[in-house]
C-alpha cells in the first residue's frame, strides 16, 4: 500500500541489537528507551493511521548532547533513524518505513529564552506549538504560525516540514520567521546557528537547509523564532459564496479593502462543511439552517460544491470563506470589515455572512475549518493532495477529479467524495478524496494524473505538507534533475552515512 510494495529495505542498514539498546540506555537511562511492542505502537503509526512502520526501539533524548551522541553512534553502526516530533505529519515522513530507530523530541520541550522587547523566542525542538503560543501570549506576543494540529505538533516538526498553516498570508513562512536553529547532522556534528538576529549576512544561510528538510539531514534540537505582537483587535467573518469565481473575487476585495490588517483567508466547499458538521461533535456551520444528517448507505448525500444533493444541501452554499483581521484598533478594524462586507455583498460575491462577536464564536467558526482533516479521517480512507496552483483556476482540479473518478465508477454513489479546501490567500489547495476504503484501482485513477496536472499548470505537488514517503517518487514533477542532484550532495555532506530518514523526500536512485 502507498508505494511500500515498491520499496525494499536498504540492506546496508544494520538491525538494532541488544548491545545497541544497552548503549541507548547508557546515554538516556532506561526511561528514555522504549522497546516494549505495545508502547511502540504510537511511534510506528502516523496521525492518519495510513503509514505503519516496524521500529523495534524509540528514543527520547532530553538534550542536544544526547541527540548528538545517539546520531554519532547510529552512524557508526549504520542504524537508520527517523526523527519524530508530534507525529501529526500528513505525508508519512514521521514514522519508520521498516525498522528505523525512532528519535522522538517529546522530552525536549523546554523554553530556553524569551526577549520581551523584540519578541524572540528560543525553545527546544519538542515544545508543542500551542504551549509556545500560550507562553508568548502571556507576554503580549503570538507565534507566527497556527495550524489545526497546534495541540500536538512540535516546533521542530513545524520547522522541519516548513509548515504553512492558517496565517501565512499575513505572517509569512518559517523561512522568514525562524531566526536561528541548532541541530545535529546525521554524523552527530552539532551545528550551532541559534542566533536571534534579524539581520545577519555572513555567508551561506545554512539554517535554511534544515527548514523543510523533513529530517533527512539531521535532527533540529532548538529553534529561535520571531514572534509577532498579539493583536488587540481580531475580527472574523464566515461568508457564503455562490461560486468559486465569487470566492476569488472576495479574496481580491479582502486584499484591497482590508489591506494591512488581513490575517487569514481560507475557503472550504459545501462538501467539507457537511463533513465537518456531520462527523465532528458540536461543530456547526452558523450559515446553514438545517443540520439534519443526510448520511446515506455509502455516504451519499454529502455531495459536492455546486451540486444539490438532498434537503440539507439545498440550504447551504457551494462555498464558504473565513476572512480574519488582526489589528490594533477595534473601531478601525470593524469599520474596515463592514466596508468589505458591504462591498462583496452588494456585488453578489457573498450571499450570506456572519461576524464572530466573541472569542468563543470565533473559535467555533475556526473549528469548522480546522476540523475538516479530522472529519475526513473519521469518514474512512483519505487520499490527500496539498498543491499550489494559480488561485483563479485552482478549484478546476477538484471538478476535473470529480468527473474523472465518477466516469471511472468512483462517483458519490460508490461513497467517493472529492472535496476542496485550503489556504486560498496563499494559492494552496487541499484536494482530498474520501472513500470507504483504500483501493488500488481508485488510486491508479488519481495518481499520477494529479501530479501531471499540477506540473502542467506550473504548480507544486507539495505546498506545505512536504514530500515524506508519500511523494518521494514524485519529486521530479516539481524539481528538476539538477536540483535533485544538489539535494542529494548536500545530504551526503550533512549526513555522510545516509542514516537520516531514508526512503523519504529524495527519490530512490
Ligand atoms: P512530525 O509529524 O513528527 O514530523 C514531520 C516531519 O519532520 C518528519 O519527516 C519528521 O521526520 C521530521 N521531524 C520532526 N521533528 C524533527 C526534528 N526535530 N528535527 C528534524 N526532523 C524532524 N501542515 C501545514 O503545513 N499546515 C497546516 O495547516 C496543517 N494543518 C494540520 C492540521 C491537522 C489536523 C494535522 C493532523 C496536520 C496538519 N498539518 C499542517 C501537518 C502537520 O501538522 C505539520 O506538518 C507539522 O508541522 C508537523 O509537526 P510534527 O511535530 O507533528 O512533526
Ligand atoms: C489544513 O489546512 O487543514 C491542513 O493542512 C490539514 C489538511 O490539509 O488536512
Ligand atoms: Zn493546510
Amino acid at each position: 500500500r502507498f508505494l511500500h510494495a515498491a520499496i525494499e529495505r536498504n540492506a546496508a542498514f544494520d538491525k538494532v541489537s541488544e548491545k545497541d539498546v544497552a548503549f541507548f540506555e547508557q546515554v538516556l537511562g532506561s526511561s528514555g528507551v522504549i522497546s516494549d511492542p505495545d508502547a511502540l505502537v504510537p511511534f510506528n503509526r502516523d496521525w492518519q493511521k495510513k503509514y505503519v512502520g516496524n521500529a523495534k526501539v524509540a528514543l527520547r533524548p532530553r538534550t542536544t548532547q544526547q541527540v548528538s551522541e545517539l546520531l554519532r553512534y547510529c552512524s557508526s553502526r549504520r542504524l537508520a533513524v527517523v526523527p519524530q516530533g508530534g507525529n501529526t505529519g500528513l505525508v508519512g515522513g514521521s514514522v519508520p518505513v521498516f525498522d528505523e530507530v525512532v528519535v522522538s523530541t517529546a522530552a525536549m520541550n523546554r523554553i530556553l529564552h524569551f526577549d520581551e522587547v523584540s519578541g524572540t523566542l528560543i525553545a527546544q525542538s519538542g515544545a508543542v506549538l500551542q504551549a509556545l503560543d500560550e507562553y508568548a501570549g502571556q507576554r503580549g506576543f503570538m507565534m507566527p504560525l497556527d495550524l489545526g494540529a497546534k495541540g500536538s505538533c512540535h516546533i521542530g516538526g513545524n520547522v522541519s516540514t516548513n509548515a504553512g498553516g492558517l496565517r501565512l498570508v499575513r505572517y509569512g513562512s518559517l523561512h522568514g520567521s525562524v531566526l536561528g536553529l541548532e541541530g545535529s547532522g546525521g554524523d552527530g556534528r552539532v551545528l550551532d546557528l541559534l542566533r536571534t538576529l534579524r539581520k545577519d549576512n555572513t555567508g551561506f544561510d545554512l539554517k535554511q537547509l534544515f527548514i523543510g528538510a523533513e529530517g533527512t539531514l539531521g535532527i533540529i534540537t532548538a529553534v529561535a523564532i520571531q514572534c509577532a505582537p498579539r493583536p488587540a483587535s481580531v475580527q472574523l467573518a464566515l461568508l457564503a459564496c455562490p461560486s468559486f469565481q465569487a470566492v476569488t473575487a472576495t479574496l481580491r476585495a479582502a486584499r484591497r479593502v482590508l489591506g494591512e490588517v488581513l490575517s487569514a483567508v481560507e475557503f472550504l466547499d459545501q462538501a467539507c462543511s457537511h463533513l465537518a458538521t456531520r462527523h465532528l461533535e458540536g461543530v456547526r456551520n452558523p450559515l446553514v439552517q438545517q443540520l439534519q444528517p443526510l448520511e446515506g448507505p455509502q455516504g451519499g448525500g454529502e455531495g459536492g460544491a455546486g451540486a444539490t444533493h438532498g434537503s440539507a444541501d439545498a440550504q447551504s452554499a457551494p462555498f464558504y470563506m473565513l476572512v480574519e483581521t488582526h489589528g490594533s484598533d477595534v473601531d478601525h478594524d470593524q469599520q474596515k470589515m463592514e466596508r468589505f462586507l458591504e462591498s462583496v455583498m452588494s456585488e453578489g460575491h457573498v450571499t450570506d455572512g456572519t461576524l464572530a462577536t466573541s472569542e468563543a464564536q470565533a473559535g467555533a467558526i475556526w473549528r469548522l475549518r480546522e476540523g475538516i482533516s479530522e472529519a475526513l479521517v473519521r469518514r474512512g480512507a483519505v487520499y490527500k493532495y496539498d498543491v499550489s496552483l494559480p488561485t483563479a483556476v485552482m478549484y478546476d482540479l477538484v471538478e476535473v477529479m470529480r468527473s474523472r473518478l465518477a466516469a471511472g465508477g468512483y462517483g458519490s454513489d460508490a461513497g467517493v467524495l472529492v472535496v476542496g479546501y485550503g489556504h486560498i490567500g496563499d494559492g494552496n489547495l487541499h484536494l482530498n478524496i474520501s472513500a470507504p476504503r483504500y483501493d488500488d484501482a481508485l488510486l491508479s485513477l488519481i495518481e499520477p494524473f494529479v501530479y501531471e496536472y499540477v506540473s502542467r499548470h506550473n504548480g507544486s505537488i507539495s505546498a506545505e505538507h512536504g514530500i515524506g514517503l508519500m511523494k518521494a517518487q514524485c519529486l521530479s514533477y516539481s524539481k528538476g534533475a539538477v536540483a535533485v542532484e544538489l539535494m542529494r550532495r548536500i545530504k551526503e555532506v550533512v549526513d555522510p552515512v545516509g542514516i537520516m530518514n531514508p526512503y523519504k523526500v529524495l527519490p530512490p536512485r
